[in-house]
């Protein structure tokens, strides 16, 4: 960086940005790397280039790619920025241009916003492609062994002009399901629903119409359904032109849920009580209705539209189990699944849209807790409700948990995250036996330098990746 970092805690500690490339060849090992583990681990997040226009919303800062690779118990290491045209300008300004807390406050000098965003919230492996993904830009292929930027990729035109960090991939068909908010980029709430089949060939569009223009960060598929949960945060670019906030928590609207039928018809609308909705676990059919199991906030960290501040207590993420009946119309039935603070749920996504038995989560910290980072990461058993917890101590940050099969069996696998020390200030890959989570990382695999907590990771297998 060439200027002061600013005073922000998003650019600080665990999140502070690295700013440099490395290629580690091997690194450091502590404990036994199961040799069952070939391939590698991915991570995506924000990690501005230069120190950001102020005010800086990290979801919007340079993503940086990390990869893990692990063959025959060793692990080698490399980072690289996301090459987007964004970051190429300024790159060659030598400083920020671009204003990342919302559409207004870009420098003079930066021209037209280009469209690959920042590439910075998640990764996806379909078709031979590795694509880091930002939800209000186009996907940007990523070389899966360099991590050299290869570019937007707009799915042979078909794309328009974004699409969400969270698409699905069917387990019984290879195929890609994915949609964009707001595809026309105006703030009308659409959606666009798109399916890539297993060769990455992507079908044409169905608009879908929401409620109002919303934050749709994620969605649920399953065999039949794909399931939207629109929450009472809106957009309006009218009200930030008047000086109040582009992004509102707006709870009076109330949270609309669409069941959309993958094979074509109209959605299946229900309503329910204001919450915000970040990330789904999973869905899938039961008795003729939708199963959602999803991660539910109180209150969105967003202020109201009159500019007043969120209650952050209120913040904390909560696993929930809602029930949508196409019998009932209207109704969504709802339970707590358990009182731990969680976030960035994961499954066996062998079992993604269809009735399944283990969820994985971090937690013990995060939004509505006063700790910015979830300090460890939990198995959740459906069939029991018992949570298993590997709580990596106070001064520990832990990332969403990565499954990676090992057997047949759903939950037969391990689990992976990266951590963040903040008494040494460096990172490390742990591995964890998906099925004994408490008792903590079999593998610790250690970095000689910081890796910010990033958004989502993914695995891809070396066997997968040999298929390309
Ligand atoms: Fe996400």
């Amino acid at each position: 960086m060439t200027e002061p970092t600013p005073d922000d805690p998003f650019l600080a500690g665990g999140f502070e940005p690295l700013r440099r490339e490395f290629d580690c060849p091997d690194l450091a090992v502590d404990g036994e790397m199961p040799d069952g583990l070939d391939g590698t681990y991915y991570r995506v997040g924000p990690n501005p280039q230069f120190a950001p226009r102020p005010p800086y919303n990290p979801l919007m800062g340079d993503g940086m790619v990390h990869a893990f690779r692990i063959a025959d118990g060793r692990v080698s290491y490399r980072n690289r920025w996301v090459r987007t045209g964004r970051w190429l300008r300024e790159h060659a300004a030598g400083r920020a241009l671009f204003a990342t807390a919302g559409p207004f406050g870009d420098d003079p000098e930066a021209g037209p916003r280009p469209g690959d965003g920042v590439a910075n919230t998640s990764l996806v492996w379909h078709a031979g492609r590795l694509l880091a993904l930002e939800e209000g830009a186009l996907p940007v292929e990523i070389d899966p062994e360099t991590l050299e930027t290869l570019g937007p990729h707009v799915f042979g035109g078909a794309l328009g002009r974004n699409m969400t960090a969270h698409p699905k991939v069917d387990p019984a068909t290879g195929a890609l399901s994915l949609f964009a908010n707001l595809p026309r980029g105006r703030l009308t709430g659409e959606l666009a629903l798109y399916e890539a089949d297993a060769a990455g060939v992507l079908s044409p569009a169905r608009m879908v119409q929401g409620p109002h223009a919303s934050i749709v960060h994620d969605f649920a598929i399953t065999p039949n359904f794909a399931v939207f949960v629109v929450c009472p945060v809106t957009l309006s670019l009218e009200r930030a032109q008047a000086g109040r906030p582009l992004i509102a928590w707006e709870p009076e609207a109330g949270v609309e849920v669409l069941a959309v039928p993958r094979a074509g018809g109209e959605p299946l609308r229900f309503e329910t009580a204001p919450c915000m909705v970040w990330h789904v676990m999973n869905a899938f059919e039961e008795r003729g209705g939708i199963v959602l199991d999803l991660c539910e906030q109180d209150v969105a960290m967003f202020p109201t539209a009159d500019g007043r501040p969120p209650d952050a207590s209120r913040a904390a993420q909560r696993l929930a189990r809602w029930r949508l009946d196409p019998r009932r119309p209207g109704v969504v039935e709802r339970r707590r699944l358990h009182d731990a603070v969680c976030e960035y749920p994961r499954i066996d996504e062998r079992r993604t849209g269809l009735p399944y038995r283990y969820g994985y989560l971090a937690g013990l910290g995060g939004p509505g807790t006063g700790d910015l980072f979830q300090r460890g990461l939990s198995r959740f058993d459906h069939a029991t409700g018992e949570v298993a917890v590997w709580d990596a101590g106070p001064t520990v940050a832990v990332s969403e948990p990565v499954f990676v099969a090992r057997g047949p069996e759903e939950g037969d696998g391990w689990l992976l995250a990266n951590t963040y020390d903040e008494v040494s200030g460096t990172g490390a890959l742990v591995v964890l036996d998906a099925s004994d989570v408490a008792a903590g990382p079999v593998a610790r695999a250690r970095l000689a330098h910081r890796m910010p907590m990033g958004f989502h990771g993914l695995w891809i297998s070396a066997a997968s990746s040999r298929r390309r």
